[in-house]
């Protein structure tokens, strides 16, 4: 039976450019728009018009320039923003004009000082007027989680007769609970006349860490557009990470049966991008797409990972478009990994041997956290001329300690870079890439195509 296909809306264009930091400019905007392209999603909020000319001509730009996505304008509940948003997707071979108010007693009250009648007045005559110019018309009734749950159902179907074509539910300060987002949704469905004709959306915030988790309750309980941003980016603690939540599906559809069309091998290098261009790095241990999300430094684990990726990874590097998995030489590393990347670099030992560099790499690696090619040649080289161990005195001027890390290939990766490495006797040396060497070694691919997804095929 098909799984159910979910729209996936990048929103990291807009909200995500909201985010302390992460400004970008026309020719920026306009070169991620192109990666989240190729990287497949469905839907660019490309950004909100109204709020400056840059806004406007990047929304421009994009609309101009991508024909398969949907573009995205924003826009609050006004004739004056929705115009400007319109006229900003005039050359979108797909345009959605996007419109939002907030619902919530607080927001009226404290910020948009209206009555519950007027805010009720406004998003529809607001959805009126831009269905009156664009067939796609979303409507997001902002902070929808802390909303009087019978106001919300009114507004939402007050939006949906108005010509509302995909309603949009923000958990806009990451208050709700999964379950409780969940059922928020189940209750839509159960009150509000004409949201079977609709797509109903979620756009969750991460302020306690549960934006995916709320996404994916939310889809479960019937949303099939999901509002996310690459490397989960947006305003203060961001929004649901669009990676982690393709990986989940992808991953475990025996829990999440559903279908989006984001092409995997595409994840990293998008990240990698946007990193690039708003100069905001990306945490180590995020998942998916950090540094660390496919490296094994303790030795239990990389003798695992040696034997059979599957024992500590549940989905390849190359299925998220990461290169390789990267096995680090510090301090936590076992026998097995030393040895093999001693051999990787041309040398090869005895027990005995190989117990006398051990003793000596984890006196270096305690010191230095990690371990590069050049201080584990130094440090056979000590031993082979039985000096007593400049490696368990290097360090102390810190001279010889370049920043990048060794790193060894996993068997899967290793036929592709055979070839060049064949003859050169540091072949560490010819492969690396930004300071970090990678070596081919003769092994088999353990990953199946089918077990790219571990549990999920
Ligand atoms: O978080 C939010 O409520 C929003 C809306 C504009 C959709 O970003
Ligand atoms: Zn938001």
């Amino acid at each position: 039976m098909d799984r159910p296909r979910i729209t996936i809306f990048d929103t990291t264009l807009r909200d995500g450019e909201q985010s302390p930091g992460c400004s970008m400019n026309v020719q920026e905007k306009l070169r991620l728009a192109q990666q989240l392209d190729r990287l497949g999603v469905d839907v660019i909020e490309a950004g909100f018009p109204i709020a400056s000319d840059g806004d406007f001509e990047a929304v421009q730009s994009i609309a101009a320039s991508l024909r398969r996505p949907i573009i995205a304008g924003l826009a609050r509940a006004c004739t004056g923003d929705v115009d400007r948003a319109w006229q900003a997707l005039q050359g979108a071979a797909r345009p959605r004009v996007h419109v939002f108010l907030a619902t919530s007693d607080i927001h009226l009250k404290y910020k948009l000082r209206i009555t519950r009648e007027k805010c009720l007045e406004q998003a529809r005559d607001a959805v009126r007027h831009a269905k009156s110019l664009c067939p796609d018309v979303e409507f997001s009734p902002e902070d929808a989680t802390r909303t009087d749950v019978a106001f919300l159902c009114q507004v939402v179907e007050a939006a949906i007769a108005a010509g509302a074509t995909t309603v949009n539910i923000p958990d806009t300060v990451g208050y709700s609970m999964p379950e409780e987002y969940g059922n928020l949704i189940r209750t839509l469905q159960e009150r509000v006349a004409g949201i079977d004709k609709v797509t109903i959306s979620t756009h969750c915030h991460n302020d306690l860490g549960l934006a995916v988790a709320n996404s994916l309750a939310g889809v479960q309980a019937g949303a099939r557009q999901v509002e996310c941003a690459i490397n989960g980016i947006g305003e203060r603690a961001g929004n649901a990470s669009l990676e982690e939540i393709v990986m989940a599906m992808r991953v475990r559809p025996d829990r999440y049966p559903y279908e989006t069309a984001i092409a995997g091998e595409h994840l990293y290098p998008s990240s990698q991008m946007l990193a690039e261009i708003t100069r905001v790095p990306v945490q180590p241990n995020k998942a998916i797409i950090g540094r660390n999300a496919f490296a094994h430094e303790a030795g239990i684990h990389q003798d695992g990972m040696l034997k059979n990726p599957l024992t500590y990874e549940i989905m390849t590097p190359q299925s998220v478009g990461v290169p390789d998995s990267r096995l680090v030489l510090g301090k936590h590393s076992g026998r097995h990994a030393l040895a093999l990347r001693c051999e990787q670099l041309g040398h090869q030992f005895e027990r005995r041997e190989l117990d006398e560099i051990y003793r000596r790499f984890v006196v270096l690696a305690d010191r230095i956290k990690k371990v590069q090619d050049s201080h584990l040649l130094e440090l056979i080289q000590d031993v082979a001329s039985g000096n007593v161990s400049s490696s368990d005195v290097t360090g102390s001027k810190g001279k010889k300690f370049p920043p990048a890390a060794a790193t060894l290939q996993f068997p899967r990766a290793v036929s592709a870079a055979a070839g060049a490495n064949a003859s050169d006797s540091h072949p560490a040396q010819v492969s690396g890439s930004a300071g970090q060497a990678s070596v081919s070694i003769p092994f088999t691919d353990h990953h199946s195509e089918q077990e790219d997804y571990l549990w999920g095929v």
